[in-house]
C-alpha cells in the first residue's frame, strides 16, 4: 500500500477516458519496491480543462504526470521545453515538473524499441518494417523506427492520402536519409509489400477479423515480429493470426512497460525496478479482463 505523509509527492496520468489505464498500478507498485515518497493518481481531463490541468501540475507542485489519448499533442503548447524526441514528434506523454518549469518528453517512441530490443531481440537497424495504419499511434511507432534508423519504412492504410502525409512529413522532419518511407493503400494484395519485412506493426483501430476473414493477408511476411500496439481482447485477433503463421509476436503491454520505466526514471531520477513493474503491470491487465 502507499504510505501518504506531509512529504508525499504527486504523479499521475491526465486522459479521456483514464479509467481503464494500467499505468497508477505499475508506478505505485514501483515507488512501494523502492520506498519512494510519490503517489501517482488517474485524472480525467477534457481537452478543454487542459490548460487548466497544466496549470495544477505548477500550482500543485506535482513530480510530473503522463499525458495519454486524446492530450498528447494538445499538451505541446502549455509545456515550457520540450526533448528532442518530443519535439520531433509533436507528442508528449511525459511531464516532469522542476520547480514550475514543465518539460514534455515522449517516452513511447524509447518505449517502443525497447520493447523491441528487450523483449524481441529486434534491433530495427537495417530492417525493412510495415506499418498498418496512418494514425496518431502509428506516427509514433514511424518517428521511433526513424529513430532506429530502419532501412525501409512501408505505411499501409485504408486512406491512403494519410498514408502519403504521414510518409512525407517524417521525411520532411526527421529523417537524417538512412530510411526510405513509402506509402501504400491497405488493400487485399499485399504481395509487393510484405515480403522482406522484419517487423509488422499494427495500429489499426478496428478489429483485424470479420467474420471469419483477416483484414488483410499477411502471409507473405510469415516469420516477422508482429507487434500490435494494443493489448487485451483488442490485440486478439492480430496475436492469433502471428501464431497461425509462426510469427514471434509482441503485444502493446511490452510497449506501456518500457515507456513507463523511462516515465519513472524522468519522475524520480532513481532506477525502475523493471520486474516489479512488470508483474504489476501483468496482474492490473489480468484484473481488466
Ligand atoms: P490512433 O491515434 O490510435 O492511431 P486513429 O488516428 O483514429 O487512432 O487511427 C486509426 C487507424 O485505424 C487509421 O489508420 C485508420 O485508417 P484511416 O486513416 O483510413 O481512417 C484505421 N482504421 C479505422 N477503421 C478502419 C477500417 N474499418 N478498416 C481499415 N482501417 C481502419
Amino acid at each position: 500500500m502507499v504510505n501518504i505523509s506531509g512529504v508525499t509527492k504527486v504523479a499521475g496520468i491526465f486522459g479521456a477516458p483514464v479509467a481503464h489505464s494500467l499505468s497508477p498500478a505499475m508506478h505505485n507498485a514501483a515507488f512501494a519496491a523502492l520506498q519512494l515518497p510519490y503517489v501517482y493518481v488517474p485524472f480525467h481531463v477534457r481537452q478543454e480543462d487542459l490548460p487548466a490541468a497544466a496549470a495544477a501540475v505548477r500550482a500543485l507542485r506535482m513530480a510530473g504526470v503522463n499525458v495519454t489519448v486524446p492530450l498528447k499533442e494538445a499538451v505541446v503548447p502549455l509545456l515550457d521545453c520540450l526533448d528532442d524526441t518530443a519535439a520531433a514528434c509533436g507528442a508528449v506523454n511525459t511531464v516532469v515538473n522542476r520547480e514550475g518549469t514543465l518539460t514534455g518528453y515522449n517516452t513511447d517512441t524509447g518505449g517502443f524499441l525497447d520493447a523491441l530490443r528487450l523483449e524481441a531481440g529486434f534491433d530495427p537497424q537495417g530492417k525493412k518494417v510495415v506499418i498498418l495504419g496512418a494514425g496518431g499511434a502509428a506516427r509514433a511507432v514511424a518517428a521511433a523506427l526513424l529513430e532506429g534508423n530502419a532501412a525501409e519504412i512501408v505505411v499501409l492504410n485504408r486512406t491512403s492520402e494519410r498514408a502519403q502525409t504521414l510518409a512525407a512529413d517524417l521525411q520532411r522532419r526527421r529523417n537524417t536519409g538512412q530510411t526510405v518511407l513509402f506509402a501504400v493503400p491497405l488493400t487485399g494484395n499485399l504481395q509487393d509489400h510484405l515480403p522482406g519485412a522484419g517487423l509488422v506493426v499494427n495500429t489499426l483501430s478496428v478489429s483485424f477479423r470479420r467474420e471469419g476473414e483477416w483484414l488483410v493477408d499477411l502471409s507473405p511476411a510469415a516469420g516477422a515480429l508482429f507487434f500490435d500496439l494494443r493489448y487485451g481482447a483488442a490485440a486478439d485477433d492480430y496475436l492469433a493470426l502471428a501464431d497461425k503463421l509462426s510469427s514471434p509476436a509482441l503485444d502493446g503491454l511490452a510497449m506501456l512497460l518500457y515507456q513507463g520505466v523511462r516515465a519513472f526514471r524522468l519522475f524520480t531520477g532513481h532506477e525502475p525496478p523493471l520486474e516489479v513493474m512488470r508483474r504489476a503491470l501483468l496482474a492490473a491487465a489480468r484484473r481488466q479482463k
